[in-house]
């Protein structure tokens, strides 16, 4: 089976997130080239260039800070869930506005040396060796690097041919991003005089980052313990575990080996769970491998239906299957192994369906 390249399906809420934030960073970039420089009390101002170069860097660490902070802002209330969705988009404009920021210094960093700009940016500065001094840049050219592999590979494709657990792994690397552009902005002011406004903002960014890190850090730690707690005590009860909640993809189902002849089908569907038998009343049909469609599953052999919350063909037919009794701890899907009688209804497990 291979993975084909599908074009980013846009929709209206893909449309306003990436509207909004495109004025918000055109405002920030307008306030700050043409409004912020009418009230600055110097005799000689400072030269466009470099002060678009400081606009657009600034604007993407401020886009950084918000990308990190809107996960355990997420986690934290899920008022904040909105900004979660499409945050890929946001990623992607980020290394744009980085990328813009590094082509402005390119533009007059070293215009007048007679060595390549290139060659100079990377080389006239060796002192790996020291802080103050440090040839701060090389942090920014590692920042820029990672947030262009990350916004290269931010497309669905990626993660289907590169698998969820490999795809996560890489775009962690978003936050040694971020720790390489803090050592390049507090690196680069170490060198200057700095504008005070902007390292007192990089302080508070850097504070905010790790501070809601640690504390959601610390609140599903506990969640986790209190999980761990409850599945101890349910398996001690009987209940067996089944899986996890992301295993199973929507509309579909997995097939739980209980014994030689006791397999369960657990079905995920309209932000529900239901645990019915796998086999068909008709001919032990394979249910797991069948079709939903309004809460009804169709055998995949010869077309027999039962509603998965009963287990009941609908009327006018007759047909009646076992159910089971499940339970969601955190994402770990608990199965109570004893069949019901056919026919028993068994409210589905509600999870909301953004899993
Ligand atoms: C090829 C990559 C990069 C190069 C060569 C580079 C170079 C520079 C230089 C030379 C300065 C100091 C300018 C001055 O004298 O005021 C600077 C400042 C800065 N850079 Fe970069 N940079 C790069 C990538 C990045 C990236 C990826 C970001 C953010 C995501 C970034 C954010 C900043 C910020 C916030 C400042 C401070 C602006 C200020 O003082 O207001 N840079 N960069
Ligand atoms: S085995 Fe299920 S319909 Fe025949």
């Amino acid at each position: 089976m291979s993975v084909q390249y599908m074009p980013v399906i846009w929709n209206r809420n893909k449309i306003v997130y990436d509207a909004v934030l495109l004025i918000a960073v055109a405002l920030y970039l307008y306030v700050y080239i043409r409004v912020g420089p009418a009230f600055e009390d110097v005799t000689r101002p400072i030269d466009g260039a470099i002060l678009r170069m400081r606009a657009f860097g600034s604007c993407a660490f401020l886009m950084l800070t918000v990308i990190l902070c809107i996960g355990p802002l997420a986690r934290l209330d899920r008022r904040f869930l909105p900004l979660l969705y499409n945050r890929r988009h946001f990623g992607v404009m980020t290394a744009v506005i980085a990328a813009v920021h590094a082509n402005y210094v390119l533009g007059w960093y070293f215009n007048f040396s007679p060595t390549d700009q290139y060659v100079a940016l990377l080389s006239s500065n060796t002192n790996y060796g020291q802080i103050l001094g440090f040839p701060f840049e090389a942090f920014g050219i590692a920042a820029l690097l990672i947030l262009l592999v990350l916004a290269a590979t931010s497309h669905d494709f990626w993660l289907s041919f590169l698998g969820a657990p490999i795809w996560k792994a890489l775009h962690m690397f978003i936050y040694a991003a971020y720790a390489c552009v803090v050592l390049h902005v507090a690196l680069g002011a170490l060198q200057g005089p700095g504008d005070p406004i902007f390292t007192a903002l990089v302080a508070a960014s850097v504070v905010l980052v790790s501070g809601l890190h640690f504390v959601t850090g610390r609140m599903e730690a506990k969640r986790d313990r209190g999980e761990q707690t409850a599945q101890a005590s349910l398996q001690e009860q009987g209940w067996v575990i089944a899986g996890d909640l992301d295993e199973i993809d929507d509309t579909c189902a997995k097939v739980v080996t209980l014994s030689d002849d006791e397999r369960v089908a657990i079905f995920k569907y309209d932000g529900k769970l239901s645990a019915i038998t796998n086999a068909c009343a008709h001919q032990n049909g394979p249910l797991g491998e069948g079709k939903v469609l309004w809460g009804c599953i169709t055998c995949p052999w010869h077309g027999y239906q039962y509603n998965l919350a009963d287990g009941r063909a609908p009327a006018p037919f007759t047909e009646k299957i076992s159910t089971y009794r499940l339970k969601l701890v955190g994402s770990t899907i608990l199965l109570d192994p004893n069949a019901l009688p056919p026919g028993t209804h068994v409210n589905p497990i509600e999870f909301g369906g953004d899993s």
